[in-house]
């Protein structure tokens, strides 16, 4: 059986970044997981002492507190600096922006609709700076019956796919006079997105590698269920089973934006000497 990567998976600009500011900052919490890796988040510990503390009012003054990738809320940012504490921002370039979006379009009068889920802490933050409050939506259907005003604008989380995003600019835009749509959605995201489309297209048994609470990694998962019915989300090499690889004659990977390379390799080095 041969195993092919796909051509862009794995870490993104975004993670790398974060990554490198932790290791650069030891001695240090993250105020929430860094990023969707528990592994890697094992690894900072270990290896640069940089913890985790899951409640921001655990912090003290003079402690050094990294804001994780996906963001944080914004009167939560405050009140950290009001306390005195160390912020290093870690919160990905791509995320700011729909931040800066949000704030923004609020002020300029604007309803704020945010394509995403309420519950993932980038759409947290990123709501969070909507002075004037936003709608989270996960479909067009959401926002039947809703009264918005006259100027909307449109943001989706980072890692929704695309053609859903268009469903709700699609439903926003014949019902308001002005609609604005801000593509958020990371390039990152396409990437590993459209390769795994390809790949999964003619692989006859893929792996999707990353956390089981990782939304990136879940997506790449949907859409390679889609092409290639033999499809598995795995953490790790402890996640493999053996038997789905019989008869089978080529192996794609994947792995979400939040998966080092050393946990790929392992899975590839665990395949290969099973298997081959
Ligand atoms: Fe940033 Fe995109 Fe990665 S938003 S954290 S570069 S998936």
């Amino acid at each position: 059986m041969q195993i092919q990567l796909a051509e862009n998976y794995g870490f993104c600009f975004g993670v790398k970044r974060a990554i490198k500011i932790a290791e650069e900052n030891k001695n240090s919490s993250t105020y929430g997981p860094l990023i969707h890796n528990s592994k890697e988040i094992a690894r900072l510990e270990d290896d640069y002492q940089v913890g985790l503390t899951d409640d921001y009012k655990f912090f003290k003054a003079g402690d050094k507190a990294i804001v994780r990738t996906h963001g944080i809320q914004k009167q939560e940012l405050k009140e950290l600096l009001e306390m005195g504490v160390d912020v290093v921002d870690a919160t990905c370039p791509y995320v700011t922006k729909p931040q800066e979006i949000a704030q923004q379009m609020s002020e300029d009068g604007y309803s704020v609709v945010i394509f995403g889920d309420e519950a993932h802490p980038e759409i947290k933050g990123v709501k969070s700076y909507a002075t004037n409050g936003a709608i989270v939506v996960m479909k067009p259907e959401d926002l039947e019956g809703m009264k918005l005003k006259e100027k909307v604008a449109l943001i989706a989380q980072t890692t929704r796919k695309v053609e859903n995003y268009m469903e709700v600019a699609n439903y926003l835009i014949p019902r308001y006079k002005e609609v604005r749509v801000f593509n958020t959605i990371c390039n990152a995201t396409f990437e590993n997105q459209d390769a795994v489309k390809s790949l999964s297209k003619k692989a006859d048994v893929m792996l999707i590698i990353g956390g089981k609470n990782s939304s990136n990694t879940k997506q790449l998962y949907a859409i390679s269920k889609d092409n290639c019915p033999d499809s598995y989300h795995i953490e790790d090499e402890k996640d493999l089973d053996f038997s789905w690889f019989d008869a089978k004659k080529l192996c794609g990977i994947s792995a979400g934006a939040s998966t080092p390379d050393w946990i790929i390799q392992n899975v590839i080095d665990a395949i290969e000497k099973k298997i081959n």
